[in-house]
């Protein structure tokens, strides 16, 4: 049987796309008590645990202790959805090969914070979302899926964020599904998809 357990930080709402889709979340880990997202989880029987990274004195120390929980649930995936901290190689490496992230930009523009507000100023037309497996550079493992939208005349931070958001739920979903069907096959650095997939999604609608 396969098994994903989900990083969080807040709200949930990728983690509820997943929870959705039929994706078996085995776990969900906050690194934020009180994160939204544990309530999700609760609310459908998933096992909930938070690690406060702030307990603890070193990034290591803290993923140490992450690890060793992501671990009692032996996932087959560990799927990063809003999981917001920075995660070191050494991490990365233990599960090389089986973590997912999902980024709010068109990577490789716009890695790290504030990608929404970032897209705006920079009067780009097109914007979407990447999910992509985290390797030890931030945002910048092999690209599974993205999507794309319009950037339209008017448009704040959050009515991007919620029009991006909405892709995010629909590519996350699908990546993971791939995921755990085998279907994901990396070569050079990029992601192909057995059986052909459309790896993108272009949605031109407000
Ligand atoms: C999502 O937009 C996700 O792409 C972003 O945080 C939000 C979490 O929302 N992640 C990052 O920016 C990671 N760098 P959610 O908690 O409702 O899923």
């Amino acid at each position: 049987m396969s098994s994903v357990v989900v990083l969080i930080s807040g709200r949930g709402s990728n983690l509820q796309a997943l929870i959705d889709a039929g994706i078996p979340v085995t776990a969900v880990i906050s690194n934020v008590a009180g994160a939204g997202g544990l309530a999700i989880a609760a609310r459908h029987g998933i096992p909930t645990l938070v690690v406060k990274h702030g307990d603890f004195p070193t990034r290591e120390a803290f993923e140490k202790v992450l690890a060793a929980e992501v671990d009692r649930f032996a996932p087959t995936l560990v799927a990063h959805a809003g999981f917001m901290r920075i995660v070191t190689a050494g991490y990365v490496e233990r599960y090389a090969g089986r973590m997912l992230n999902v980024h709010p930009s068109l990577l490789p523009s716009f890695t790290g914070l504030r990608t929404h507000e970032r897209a705006l100023a920079a009067g780009v037309k097109v914007h979407g979302c990447s999910v992509h497996f985290v390797t030890p550079e931030l945002d910048s493992g092999p690209i599974v899926i993205q999507a794309a939208v319009p950037v339209l005349p008017g448009d704040t931070v959050e009515k991007l964020a919620a029009r991006v958001l909405r892709q995010e739920h629909v590519v996350y979903a699908r990546a993971v599904k791939w995921f755990l069907e085998v279907r994901l096959v990396v070569a050079n650095g990029a992601v192909s998809v057995k059986g052909n997939d459309a790896q993108f999604v272009f949605d031109a609608s407000p």
